[in-house]
């Protein structure tokens, strides 16, 4: 049994286990150092009138994975372009957790008025790429080599859905 909301400032510590998995174990996050909690939160809080992040809970209220938006880039054109981020805790993956968590955080973005939404992926990240295709995002670019990370490169590819 789980539920999505919006994510919450008491989250964060879940949110950060989910992601220093990936970012220590795997080149699917290009940081190279753990973050913490409060590094997490703050960037969440900063942004949070403009860009939600959402959190999948079992019913103990315990966070699964998580699903954010971002900045783009900075200049004022790009208001209506958002970045987008999803990261499941590993042990459930491929169990269908990801679509609903995505797709609802999508339909808050169209609500918000949010034009377009990118989803850069490292890759190779086949369950991400599959997730992006289902909901309809489409790739429009690659950058060859962009990463380094554990001794090689890593391109890194992008998926556009226009929210229309
Ligand atoms: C990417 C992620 C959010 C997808 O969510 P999920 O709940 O695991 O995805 P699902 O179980 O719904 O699977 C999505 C699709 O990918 C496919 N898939 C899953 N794992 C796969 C794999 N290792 N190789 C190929 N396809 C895979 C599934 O079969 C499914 O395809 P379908 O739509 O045809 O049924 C989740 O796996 C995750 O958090 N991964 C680690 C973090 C990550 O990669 N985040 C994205 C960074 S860009």
């Amino acid at each position: 049994m789980s539920g999505l909301r919006p994510a919450a400032a008491g989250d964060f510590d879940a949110i950060a286990a989910i992601t220093n998995h990936y970012i220590t174990t795997t080149a699917i996050h290009f940081g190279y150092e753990p973050v913490t909690a409060d590094e997490l939160r703050a960037v969440w809080q900063d942004q949070l009138a403009v860009y939600p992040w959402l959190v999948t809970v079992d019913a103990a209220g315990r966070v699964l994975g998580y699903a954010k938006s971002g900045s783009y880039r900075a200049r004022a054109a790009y208001r209506w372009t958002t970045e987008t981020g999803i990261y499941l805790a590993p042990e459930l993956c491929g169990r269908g957790l990801g679509a609903p968590l995505y797709r609802a955080l999508l339909d808050e973005l169209r609500s918000r008025g949010f034009h377009s939404a990118i989803g850069g992926i490292a890759l190779p990240n086949a369950a991400s790429v599959r997730l992006h295709e289902r909901l309809g995002f489409v790739h429009v670019g690659t950058i060859a080599q962009a990463g380094r990370k554990f001794d090689r490169w890593h391109d890194l590819g992008f998926w556009q859905l226009l929210l229309g």
